[in-house]
């Protein structure tokens, strides 16, 4: 016992003197982003949008794992902002994932520096604004972490990379937007849809003969998108960090907030190709296009689109056969497969089911009943100094219980190391996206209808694929294991943006009670404080 407490008084005081944000070891990257408003028009319609460093979309980082990467957010628009870097894990706390549960928001016209290590991960990732109606102005952008030159990765050495950020597009201010939903109206299609900016006329240039690695991040805020490229099969390598069977798609389905990588081969005859973004299950199709480009092309595409699969079924197995691959290892040199996240027994298990709800007579979105709304201290906040007031946790049921929604903070409280089966029931009849930040879950099931404990029995117990973002089917459920293993604050979120603007989001915590640095970084010195916080 004595000997137990000493080691880990050492273990604290290596772990002490070892980290701190940034280590020092690791190389640093250091980036300014410069946010404020500027004309664009990506539908020909003049119209103001969110830039970083004068670009939309911005900037594309990029980084290795463990890089400590240093980014100064200076926020010239008239309203209080956030980044929230979409994926990466956070290791040791949610100090600097700019969301509204962790930090205060920057003011207008200050700056402020998130100081972050890509611990431990690689792969397709993203960022974005967190805050009210923002990112559908802009201030998005991709995030690649890529590997330590000494791990491997299960492919061959692509000759080149292409990021393409898709979204969706309203010919509105986000102001407009928020003040839609704010009024309790019915949200807009969207206009049209774009890769990196443009519905049709980004061109990626490569070389006959080559492979490239192609990143797909879906950042629209409501639409799912069937990406596919004429002429071309597409090799999956990679979903939002995990590294899959490398099988071929002749397209693939990819939901708000998801992200995948596909190996291409440039092996057809020289000309330019079509590439296609498509949006799923909503009434009218919108298409974004870009040019693929053999390097030498004076042919322009021509003939005719392969054509868009059918819906839902189609996508959930489609989902079903993405698997992980066992003897691949991802940013650490041991193989997934070397965790065996079957056998680990499961200590809770939460349905969160989704609704729609009528609250002081405007329209909101309820998850297991309880609208959320943000305090104005933020819950990390209130946890490290011990205010008083802000949330109580558990206060949401673990399981639907169908009473009338209420507006409310809902935090589910979890040790460090619980092992948690989560359901997400949908019982609406359009497609859900669910986001985790500071985690990747195993997707083990998607099926229709009302999910029970004997359900347990078709999950993938053997190699589904983690992810950080998943998709609910209408009238269907998703099943997914996490390992809390990552202590903080996490926002749990609909990728649906408007539904998680009005509510469909709550925060988990996950907690232990010995404080050490060895399990979570400090409070950062430059932490703003806000609320109760500040008093
Ligand atoms: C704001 O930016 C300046 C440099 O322009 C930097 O020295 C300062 O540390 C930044 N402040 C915060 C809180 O990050
Ligand atoms: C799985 O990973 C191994 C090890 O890196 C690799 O050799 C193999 O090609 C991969 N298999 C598939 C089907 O992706
Ligand atoms: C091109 O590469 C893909 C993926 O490796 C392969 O399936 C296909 O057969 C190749 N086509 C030709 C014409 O070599
Ligand atoms: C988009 O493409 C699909 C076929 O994939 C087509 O059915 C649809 O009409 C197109 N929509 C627009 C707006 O061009
Ligand atoms: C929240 O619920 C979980 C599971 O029942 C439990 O382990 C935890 O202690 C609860 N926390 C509080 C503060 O009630
Ligand atoms: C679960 O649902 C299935 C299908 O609706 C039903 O056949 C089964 O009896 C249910 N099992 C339990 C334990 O309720």
């Amino acid at each position: 016992m004595r000997g137990a407490i000493l080691f880990h008084i050492f273990l604290g005081i290596l772990a002490w003197l070892c980290d701190s944000y940034v280590k020092a070891d690791d190389p640093s990257r250091f980036l300014t982003f410069v946010v404020e408003y500027g004309e664009i028009a990506p539908l020909g319609v003049r119209q103001r949008g969110i830039l970083i460093n004068g670009q939309f979309p911005g900037p594309t980082i990029s980084c290795v794992t463990n890089d400590n990467v240093i980014i100064n957010v200076i926020n010239n628009l008239d309203e209080p902002f956030l980044i929230t870097w979409h994926g990466v894990k956070q290791r040791k706390g949610s100090w600097e994932d700019g969301v509204l549960g962790t930090n205060c928001p920057i003011p207008p016209n200050t700056n402020w520096t998130y100081k972050m290590q890509m611990k431990d991960q690689i792969g397709t990732y993203n960022y974005y604004p967190s805050t009210l109606m923002h990112r559908a102005a802009g201030g998005f952008g991709g995030l690649n972490i890529l590997r330590r030159p000494l791990i491997p990765i299960p492919y061959p050495t692509p000759y080149g990379e292409f990021t393409l950020i898709i979204n969706d597009w309203w010919n509105k201010d986000n102001k407009v937007l928020q003040q839609i939903l704010d009024s309790g109206e019915t949200f807009p299609h969207p206009d049209g849809l774009l890769i990196n900016g443009l519905p049709k006329s980004t061109t990626f240039t490569g070389t006959k003969g080559q492979n490239y690695l192609i990143r797909v991040s879906n950042l629209c805020l409501v639409s799912s998108i069937n990406f596919r490229i004429q002429g071309h099969t597409l090799i999956l390598v990679e979903v939002e960090g995990s590294h899959t069977l490398q099988e071929s798609y002749e397209s693939l389905d990819i939901h708000p907030g998801q992200s995948a990588a596909f190996l291409l081969a440039l092996n057809a005859t020289v000309k330019d190709y079509v590439i296609i973004a498509s949006s799923r299950f909503t009434k009218p199709l919108l298409n974004a296009t870009a040019t693929l480009r053999y390097e030498g092309s004076n042919t322009p595409a021509s003939g005719l689109w392969p054509p868009a699969p059918p819906a839902y079924h189609w996508s959930m197995r489609q989902a079903r056969e993405i698997r992980w691959n066992l003897t691949a290892n991802a940013a650490r040199p041991n193989p997934q497969g070397s965790y065996h996240y079957g056998t680990i027994p499961i200590v809770r298990t939460i349905v969160i089911a989704n609704s729609p709800a009528l609250i002081n007579g405007k329209e909101r979105y309820a998850l297991n009943s309880v609208s959320y709304v943000n305090p104005s201290t933020p819950l990390k906040l209130a946890d490290y100094f011990n205010i008083p007031g802000v949330f109580v946790l558990n206060a949401t049921k673990d399981y639907p219980t169908g009473s009338p929604a209420v507006l409310g903070v809902s935090v589910f409280g979890f040790s460090l190391h619980d092992y948690v089966e989560l359901v997400f029931q949908n019982n609406e009849n359009t497609l859900q996206s669910y986001h985790l930040d500071g985690y990747d879950f195993w997707t083990v099931a998607f099926a229709d209808g009302q999910w029970n404990t004997s359900m347990r029995k078709i999950y993938n117990m053997e190699d589904a694929t983690t992810r950080n973002t998943v998709q609910v089917y209408p009238n269907a459920w998703t099943a997914i294991l996490i390992s809390m293993d990552n202590k903080g604050m996490w926002n749990l979120r609909s990728a649906i943006w408007p539904r998680r603007y009005l509510g469909q989001e709550a925060y988990m915590r996950v907690w232990n009670i010995e404080r050490s640095l060895y399990t979570e970084y400090d409070i950062p010195d430059n932490a703003i404080l806000c609320g109760k916080a500040k008093q």
